[in-house]
């Protein structure tokens, strides 16, 4: 792809500024401040994506609101990855016909992964009536023009066009932390492995421009963030479709020149992609933090195979001692799908003694989930699901007894922590996460968030540490 076809144009987004004006005097009619409600599933992407969408909104003068019957708009930001996800999605819409019928008025959208797919588009459009609005996530940066269109116009709009996706730079944004922000480094997915619908719905891989990223993360650093995660669906691709010559691990390089107290996280690392080169590169930097979500999905090199991921068992296994011999310290994170097509038992607990020999640090474990139109979803999957579940529960046991006790090797240690919020729990008053991004419970003054302090951890289980604050840390 050309990148003068992928950047949009600055007059473009200038006039979806127009529209954002013509919108606030819409709604600014109302005599009050208008409130919208924006709901959203899945993953750190579309809770960005949401965050740029609510920036879209406040310009247009809207206020925020958790409740339906109050809002006049209503934007659901909807995920595809796994069955489950669509059925929560179609159930939380299906409610909002209730605040359509009190408010006609209401502006109800839909967005996101989901609605990017023919049949669930076909479906809103057929039986959610009450729905005004849908857009793709392609079509995310023309948001207000849609809006205007919906708000103006005689009937329903959809705008889920198949499109390969573009870079829009400079869209507002609303941030949901002043300690922690994301920042999407590229767009899209070109891995097409077989059990994923993220490529049919959010176009081709695009990497921002460095310059860009490296502006966006001064700013934020300048704003005092203390916690900057990039985002992509493969980090590691980063930079393929760049005129200059600069890969992931040069991007980290230069972010890490940037001065301040703060850390650089990052996911998602595809396995195929990640080597030795990122592994000292992470070392090296000392922004950068000694965490790797490294998702392995199966520790079969047959049911890899067939999952289109492009590395064997053997090889997963030698990059992660690589990546510990670089960083002896390294949290070491994963996602696993258990029971894809013509899995067998062996073959699953393949996938288990993997995870035994890793010994990750967390894992986040999923049963496969047919999803229309990939190559996996029309293959024979004969095994029923309550077996699978029987295996899965052996992966999530043996998972629980090692992060227990990777755990228990943190008590009596004292670790430094970002003190990131306030939990609402009165005997650990306070949220906070390591270096390696392990939750920390926290007895500590309130006054404390948004600070790097020394904490004991003084107890542990499988899911968290617990510890108390030592001192402020002012290095
Ligand atoms: N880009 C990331 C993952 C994005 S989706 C990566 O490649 O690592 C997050 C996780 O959802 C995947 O890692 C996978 O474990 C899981 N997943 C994706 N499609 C799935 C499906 N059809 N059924 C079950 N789990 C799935
Ligand atoms: Fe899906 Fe694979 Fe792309 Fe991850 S790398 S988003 S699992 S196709
Ligand atoms: Fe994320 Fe779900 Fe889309 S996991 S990329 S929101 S399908």
């Amino acid at each position: 792809m050309d990148r003068t076809q992928i950047v949009i144009p600055a007059v473009e987004l200038q006039r979806q500024r127009e529209f954002i004006r013509q919108l606030a005097a819409r709604f600014g009619g109302l005599g009050r401040a208008p409130a919208a409600l924006v709901d959203t599933y899945g993953c750190q992407q579309n809770v960005h994506d949401s965050q740029r969408i609510m920036g879209m909104l406040r310009d247009m003068g809207f206020d925020f609101t958790g409740d339906p019957y109050e809002a006049d708009i209503i934007v659901i930001n909807t995920c595809a990855i796994r069955e489950n996800a669509e059925k929560k999605v179609f159930g939380a819409v299906g409610q909002l016909v209730h605040a359509k019928e009190r408010n006609p008025e209401l502006m109800i959208c839909l967005c996101g992964c989901m609605v990017q797919q023919e049949e669930a588009a076909e479906r809103i459009r057929r039986s959610y009536r009450h729905v005004d609005l849908v857009f793709g996530p392609q079509a995310l940066w023309r948001f207000p023009e849609l809006l205007w269109q919906a708000c103006t116009g005689r009937g329903r709009v959809f705008s889920i066009e198949d499109e390969p996706g573009s870079i829009a730079e400079g869209l507002p944004v609303v941030r949901e932390s002043a300690v922690k922000a994301w920042v999407s480094i590229m767009y899209g997915c070109n891995n097409f492995c077989t059990y994923c619908i993220v490529p049919y719905v959010r176009g081709r891989e695009r990497s921002r421009e460095p310059a860009d990223i490296l502006a966006e993360v001064r700013g934020l650093v300048a704003d005092g963030v203390k916690e900057i995660t990039l985002l992509g669906q493969n980090v590691n691709s980063y930079g393929r479709d760049l005129d200059a010559p600069m890969d992931f691990s040069d991007l980290l390089a230069e972010l890490d020149k940037i001065p301040g107290d703060y850390l650089l996280r990052f996911m998602t690392s595809h396995p195929k992609d990640a080597g030795e080169k990122l592994f000292d590169t992470m070392a090296r930097c000392s922004h950068v933090a000694r965490q790797l979500h490294l998702p392995v999905q199966s520790g079969s090199t047959r049911v890899l195979r067939e999952m289109n991921r492009g590395y064997t068992r053997e090889q997963y296994l030698e990059k992660v001692r690589r990546a510990r011999r670089a960083m002896p310290d390294l949290v070491l994170t994963s996602d696993i799908i258990i029971g894809f097509p013509g899995e067998t038992e062996a073959e699953a607990m393949e996938t288990v003694s993997l995870v035994e020999e890793v010994g990750y640090d967390a894992l986040f474990t999923f049963i496969y989930s047919p999803r229309p139109g990939t190559p996996a979803a029309k293959l024979p999957d004969s095994v029923p699901r309550a077996e699978k579940q029987v295996w899965f529960d052996r992966l999530l046991e043996a998972q629980n007894r090692i992060s227990a006790q990777r755990h228990r090797a943190y008590v009596g240690e004292a670790v430094r922590v970002l003190v990131d919020g306030e939990s609402g729990d009165a005997q650990w008053p306070l949220a906070s996460r390591t270096n390696g991004g392990r939750l920390v419970h926290l007895r500590g003054d309130a006054s404390l968030v948004g600070q790097y302090v020394l904490a004991r951890v003084t107890d542990a289980n499988t899911w968290a540490l617990f510890g108390e604050a030592l001192q402020e840390n002012h290095t």
